[in-house]
């Protein structure tokens, strides 16, 4: 099962394989939102897209989770400006992979704006949202219970990219990507909202993935976006599988 080697950056846990990773996510999922639910009744969480994820996308969608989908908000953690029926939507994969198979009611699922060509306009509709749902007033960062990340090779995660003025970002809940690598539009919830979750997990694998990770969780290099991400409450978790952790150095005998 997972190899905890513990005391870096964050908690570090790697998996032999990719059904172990996405089994015991799913798994701490669950028992959050449990013990979310049970606290303050209602759970929310923020789900990134990318390829990683879509196996605990569908981990989680299997009945046997039965996570109570009623009392649980989904939004994205960001989105391309791109139709959800094109294969590079983020809520078009998250629908297809979790929302469709659940009965979570459709209010409590919140996806980007991506109806306009605007994407400035789009991330404020997509902030006003957040406000609403959280009954937040303007300036209040909300706390998502759970924000699930990626790691792209560069060290972005979400759409917050290395060198962007978003990083910067101090009060926005959602910021705007005019134009990324591929020219695409996109949308991404900054910093701020991001280290005020109660729970942020990195889900990475993958050989390619392997000097990044390094480079995150050993060298905390502060010019990778993902490197700058403190949630409030503790610190990331990260969830490999043994090919994403295969540059970190082994775990010290203690
Ligand atoms: C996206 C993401 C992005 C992603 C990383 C990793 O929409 O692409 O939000 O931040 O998590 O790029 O992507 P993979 O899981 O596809 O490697």
């Amino acid at each position: 099962m997972a190899d905890h080697i513990g005391e870096r950056q964050g908690d570090v846990c790697i998996f032999a394989s990719k059904a172990e990773l996405f089994a015991f996510t799913a798994d701490r999922i669950l028992r959050l939102s449990e013990a979310v639910l049970t606290a303050v009744g209602r759970f929310v969480a923020a789900l990134s897209g990318g390829q990683t994820p879509t196996g605990l996308y569908r981990e989680l969608a299997r009945p046997s989770r039965a996570l109570d989908w009623k009392k649980i908000d989904v939004f994205l953690v960001d989105e391309r400006i791109v139709p959800y029926e094109d294969s590079r939507s983020n809520f078009g994969m998250i629908k297809k992979t979790l929302l469709d198979a659940v009965p979570i009611p459709a209010e409590n699922v919140h996806p980007i704006p991506v109806d306009q060509a605007d994407p400035y306009a789009a991330a404020r509709r997509y902030e006003e949202e957040i406000y609403r749902v959280f009954r937040a007033p303007p300036g209040a960062a909300p706390r998502f219970d759970l924000v699930l990340l990626g790691i792209g090779e560069d060290g972005h995660t979400a759409s917050l990219f290395p060198g962007s003025p978003l990083l910067d970002e101090t009060t926005r809940l959602a910021g705007a990507v005019p134009e990324d690598d591929a020219g695409t539009a996109r949308i991404t919830l900054t910093l701020p909202v991001i280290n005020n979750a109660q729970e942020v997990i990195f889900l990475v694998t993958g050989k390619t993935k392997a000097p990044i990770v390094q480079r995150v969780i050993e060298e905390k290099d502060g010019r990778l976006p993902a490197a700058r991400v403190r949630p409030r409450g503790g610190r990331p978790l990260f969830y490999l599988d043994n090919d994403a952790a295969s540059k970190l150095a082994p775990p010290v005998a203690s």
